[in-house]
């Protein structure tokens, strides 16, 4: 059973968890291991009925749910698109979900979608234009929007304010979650040459409401974030120090390319026990006073 966090919204920590993906859901069905919950992609799930959402209200008789989507293009300057909006908040409580993510991104303008989280400039602007839209979301579904950290491979000139410091004030001024997917901090930090322990210092840890791990691809000069193997040792050290400031979150390992069999992807994310092991030893001292 999930148990309560000490996030601002007390949204529950859902224990580890494993990413739903088509390639096991005869194994789910079949064998029901005993993984705390799932995170489901939303857009799998929202335009189709027979055999997904079939298998899918039975995954959500059995375990608790999160929702993870990527088509919500949180920062394009293109009107909000309420249709996919109120799917997104029907098929919500269809599964009970806990939560909907998406990622601080943009996926197109113009009408046009490029099915890529392609990443924000971040400038003052910027963050008053997210900003208002993160509030019209939350309002739209009812409950806070919780967003990813994004892995980028490019980065704008304009861009004046640092991504953590731009994703903190979003949070504070927006009021929404945070989804910290540490790969994709490391992932960044690695492109970008910036202080990936710098980056998981400044969240603020009472808006942390779930962890994404994953693995990547380094190809020496560049990392690319494809979700294709086990969590490097240095992305563990990243979520060691992360849960040493927020507690235990509900945490969930991605793995989305050469996708192996579910008890490796389950064994895998199990690793992060130990972390979180430490992690309820130690309460945090922001978290103690009742958060930032
Ligand atoms: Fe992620």
């Amino acid at each position: 059973m999930p148990n309560s966090s000490k996030n601002r919204w007390n949204f529950p920590d859902l224990g580890i968890g494993v990413g739903l993906r088509t390639v096991h859901f005869g194994h789910i069905l079949s064998k029901n291991p005993a993984v705390d919950w799932f995170e489901i992609l939303s857009e799998n799930f929202l335009d189709t009925g027979g055999r997904p959402l079939y298998v899918l209200d039975q995954i959500a008789e059995r375990y608790p749910i999160a929702m993870h989507g990527v088509s919500l293009s949180i920062g394009s300057v293109d009107p909000l698109d309420v249709g996919y909006l109120k799917k997104l908040k029907k098929l919500a409580s269809r599964v009970r979900a806990h939560w909907i993510s998406d990622h601080l991104c943009w996926t197109g303008v113009a009408g046009q979608n490029t099915h890529d989280l392609l990443p924000m400039p971040y400038t003052e602007e910027a963050l008053r234009h997210t900003v208002r839209r993160v509030r019209e979301v939350s309002e739209i579904l009812e409950r806070p929007l919780v967003l990813e950290n994004p892995s980028t491979y490019l980065e704008f000139r304009d861009s004046k304010i640092p991504e953590w410091t731009f994703l903190s004030r979003l949070a504070a001024e927006s009021d929404c979650g945070l989804l910290l997917d540490v790969n994709n901090v490391y992932v960044s930090s690695f492109n970008h040459g910036f202080d990936a322990n710098v980056y998981i210092d400044a969240i603020p840890a009472d808006r942390v409401v779930q962890y994404h791990l994953a693995g990547h691809t380094n190809k020496g000069t560049h990392i690319i974030d494809t979700h294709s193997d086990h969590v490097i040792d240095e992305v563990w050290e990243l979520y060691r120090r992360s849960v040493l400031r927020t507690g235990p979150v509900a945490t969930l390992l991605e793995w989305d390319e050469n996708i192996p069999s579910f008890e490796t992807v389950h064994a895998e994310a199990l690793k992060a026990r130990t972390f979180r092991e430490q992690a309820s030893e130690i309460v945090p001292l922001e978290v103690a006073s009742g958060g930032r």
